[in-house]
């Protein structure tokens, strides 16, 4: 039984759903359900194969691949991303200090987003990280406040915005003229002269980022012909930008995309990009962990009314946000399911009082499937357990990492318990 969505370290073994050489049916019997399940196998292969097309056509030593850890920053996965060469593409504090925990060194790390505050650029610069990604004029001018107090210059790279359409949702795309990120060329030309004369910040270069689940290459050869031609007039207005920072949104097979062509990915960049003789960073969170991680949930119930057959899951729009906030498709598959077995249609649903709450319409499952039964959310490695919430004073999922035929809790469920742990009732309500 095979699936094109379903990566490689997952397959079926005498009808059981495996993840490397365990049986996924064997952790849900010992993990509360809902739960979600890493392939550290997975993870390796997909950076494995990353570097290698990009090896093809760069030397080594003129990339850095910065896994963009929004994407999935439990600090156990970000280790193992680190101890595979990457270093880390974070968007606040809170994402150094789980890249500091996770091992990751401080001059491989790029900070991005579009609201840095205060504290958290001075967190940054204190740590001594590789380069701020510039998205304002008025966030310029703070960091060089921040560096000035610090007595330090800060090294900065400006996010530019080509307006170059992509991404698979207009929510996740990021380089049209509309969006809120980046800055238009004449404003970085400003930008960029303002910082050169500031004894308190070292302009580096440029950065970029167009959009997410790309898997049509096409946009990134027209923003990195766009981003290379900028580059070419910074240097004849007599700067000397040393960096450019490609971004991520290359795509993974979710359910009937074709596989994005890292090859080709690589050859845009070797046409584009790597003849200014830069050092390119690329910032890939999706296309590193997405096809690795599954969500894990019991079905709860089956409703049969006139019109649906629906199946309640243990699992929700908490715990898995993306159906509901971009309309996007997870496949489900039951853990255990044999060749021929005869399937029904299911709508499949959480038990989050939404109607978002819904995993899939239509969704073919072995027409036995009971109560009781496990299934799996396939591509949800990515923008998963870091998009996950307590909604409905639900717990927050566990977390599990499996290498091989072992499996550790890498995070164990924020319960109740630990959510009342911060709040406080003032005493007049109590008493009175
Ligand atoms: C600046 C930046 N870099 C990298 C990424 C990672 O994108 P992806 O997960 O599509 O590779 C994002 C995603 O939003 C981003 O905003």
């Amino acid at each position: 039984m095979s699936s094109q969505f379903l990566s490689p370290c997952f397959s079926y073994k005498k009808s059981n759903l495996y993840i490397e050489n365990l049986s996924v049916n064997e952790v849900a019997e010992t993990v509360k359900t809902p739960f979600y399940l890493y392939s550290a196998a997975q993870i390796k292969a997909n950076i494995a194969h990353l570097q290698s097309a990009l090896s093809d056509v760069l030397p080594d030593d003129h990339y850095t691949v910065c896994y963009a850890c929004k994407a999935l920053n439990n600090v156990a996965i970000m280790r193992l991303i680190g101890q595979q060469g990457c270093g880390a593409d974070i968007v606040s504090s809170g994402e150094l200090t789980r890249a500091s925990q996770a091992g990751i060194a401080h001059d491989k790390i790029v900070f991005s987003g579009v609201g840095k505050s205060r504290e958290e650029i001075a967190h940054a610069l204190q740590a001594g990280i590789r380069q701020i990604n510039v998205e304002s004029g008025a966030e310029l001018k703070l960091i060089e406040s921040v560096a000035q107090e610090m007595a330090m210059a800060a090294p900065v790279v400006f996010r530019l915005n080509p307006d170059v359409k992509a991404g698979a949702h207009e929510k996740i795309s990021t380089g049209q003229k509309e969006n809120k990120f980046g800055l238009e060329a004449k404003a970085i030309k400003d930008l960029y002269r303002y910082a050169e004369d500031s004894s308190h910040l070292t302009p580096r270069g440029i950065s970029l980022h167009i959009g997410s689940q790309l898997i049509d290459m096409s946009p990134f050869d027209t923003a990195y012909k766009i981003a290379a031609d900028f580059v070419t007039e910074l240097r004849s207005a007599g700067h000397s930008p040393d960096t450019i920072d490609l971004g991520g949104g290359i795509g993974i097979i979710y359910d009937q995309e074709d596989k994005p062509d890292l090859s080709t990915y690589a050859a845009l960049v070797a046409k584009h990009i790597a003849p200014l003789g830069l050092h390119m960073i690329f910032e890939p969170g999706r296309m590193i962990v997405g096809d690795a991680g599954l969500l894990i949930s019991k079905v709860m119930y089956i409703k049969e009314t006139d019109h649906k057959s629906f199946l309640i899951l243990d699992a929700g729009m908490n715990d898995l946000l993306r159906p509901a906030l971009y309309d996007s498709f997870h496949p489900i598959i039951a853990l255990q399911t044999t060749e021929n077995e005869e399937h029904r249609l299911f709508d499949i649903v959480g038990p989050v009082c939404e109607s978002a709450d819904v995993f899939g319409k239509n969704i073919s499952l072995p027409r036995n499937i009971t109560a009781n039964s496990y299934v799996a959310i396939t591509g949800a490695g990515a923008y998963g357990a870091t998009m996950s919430s307590n909604y409905n004073a639900r717990d927050i999922t566990a977390e599990v990492l499996v290498s091989d035929s072992r499996f550790d809790i890498i995070r164990r469920p924020i319960n109740i318990e630990d959510q009342l742990s911060f709040e406080n009732t003032p005493e007049y309500l109590i008493s009175g």
